[in-house]
């Protein structure tokens, strides 16, 4: 074991799946049951610095507050893992700042682990590869390890720990948005972890769309290949769709939607019957992300807004992977 006083700060950005991840294989290493697909956005990144070796103790800083309870915990969990990894014995300083309402099914996770791996990885002098931090991070968030990466994503479902990875996906052709529509920022009161679970453990629904998942899959990576985004946005919304009507035969059901997110749904689809092509996505949460084109983006967030004012709208496009802002080996650098 060694000691070590590296700080390092990285930032990250969060990503949306066009084919959702949704239940684990393997709780501890958060091994997914099927591959996944989604868009990193340029909105939300959270910027994460982790220093070790001078405070007295774990310290993790969220927004601001002092982290308390289960984030905390995930937190420290994952410290223990890097320094596992590094063969490091040094208490860590965290702070994050996190500009995406948390908990609300934003991908905040996503974007939130991503960046303490890169940024802890870094500071514990730990060289990886792009893939090997996308292993890193899927072990905090599963979502997280596609955060890794900008732009397409998949992330493979693999076999064991090193197999499942992300990687990115070429989008030659492709010119993509999404516009985020925020009916409630408020924290869900079942977490995207128990919801799987539930899922997995009760819902007769869950082995049907287990097994469709690896062919939704194929089709959305050709429909990508030949650059054809009524394919991709179809595909898109049908996932979602599947995803939360095997929740919902959960026992409790798991039902994240709030009227709003219908009101959504409805204007998504009277947007398209008026010729303007936009599909719509849902997370553990009751928001919604819409797929469009880049050029239309404006066009939808005015079509959703006009039908749904009480909610608020971001338009967002392909963001980039995860990045390292600066990195000291010792103290008092940088
Ligand atoms: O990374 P987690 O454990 O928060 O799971 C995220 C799951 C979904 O956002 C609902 C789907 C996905 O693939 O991102």
């Amino acid at each position: 074991m060694s000691t070590s006083d590296g700080r390092a700060t990285a930032v990250a950005h969060s990503n949306i799946a066009l084919v959702k991840y949704w239940g684990k294989r393997d709780e501890e290493l958060h091994l997914p049951v099927t591959g996944s697909l989604s868009l990193t956005l340029d909105a939300h990144p959270t910027t994460t610095t982790v220093a070790f070796g001078r405070t007295a103790g774990d310290e993790v800083v969220l927004n601001g507050e002092p982290a308390t309870g289960r984030p905390l915990e995930r937190v420290l969990r994952f410290l223990d893992r890097v320094r596992a990894q590094a063969g490091l014995d040094a208490p860590a300083r965290v702070s994050s700042e996190n500009t995406a309402p948390t908990a609300a099914g934003l991908a905040s996770s996503a974007a939130g682990f991503a960046a303490l791996a890169a940024a802890a990885a870094a500071a514990a002098g730990l060289r990886l590869s792009p893939r090997e931090l996308s292993v890193l991070a899927r072990k905090g968030s599963g979502s997280a390890a596609r955060s890794v990466f900008g732009g397409l994503v998949l992330w493979h479902a693999g076999e064991d720990d090193a197999s499942s990875y992300a990687e990115p996906v070429d989008a030659h052709g492709l010119d993509l948005a999404m516009v985020i529509a925020l009916v409630d920022a408020a924290q869900k009161e079942v977490g995207s972890g128990e919801a799987m679970r539930r899922t997995v453990a009760t819902s007769p629904f869950y082995p049907a769309w287990a097994g469709s998942c690896a062919a939704e899959l194929e089709s959305m990576l050709s429909a990508i290949g030949r650059a054809d985004f009524t394919a991709i946005g179809e595909l898109a919304e049908a996932n979602a769709l599947r995803m939360h009507a095997t929740m919902l035969a959960a026992v409790p059901p798991v039902l994240y939607w709030a009227p709003g997110t219908i009101a959504l749904l409805a204007a998504v689809r009277r947007a398209r019957r008026e010729g303007l092509e936009c599909y719509a996505t849902i997370d553990a949460g009751p928001n919604v992300k819409v797929l469009c084109r880049g050029a239309d983006a404006g066009a939808v967030r005015d079509a959703l807004r006009a039908a749904v004012p009480e909610a608020s709208f971001t338009v967002a496009g392909p963001g980039p992977g995860v990045r390292l802002l600066e990195t000291s080996a010792s103290a008092g650098g940088a």
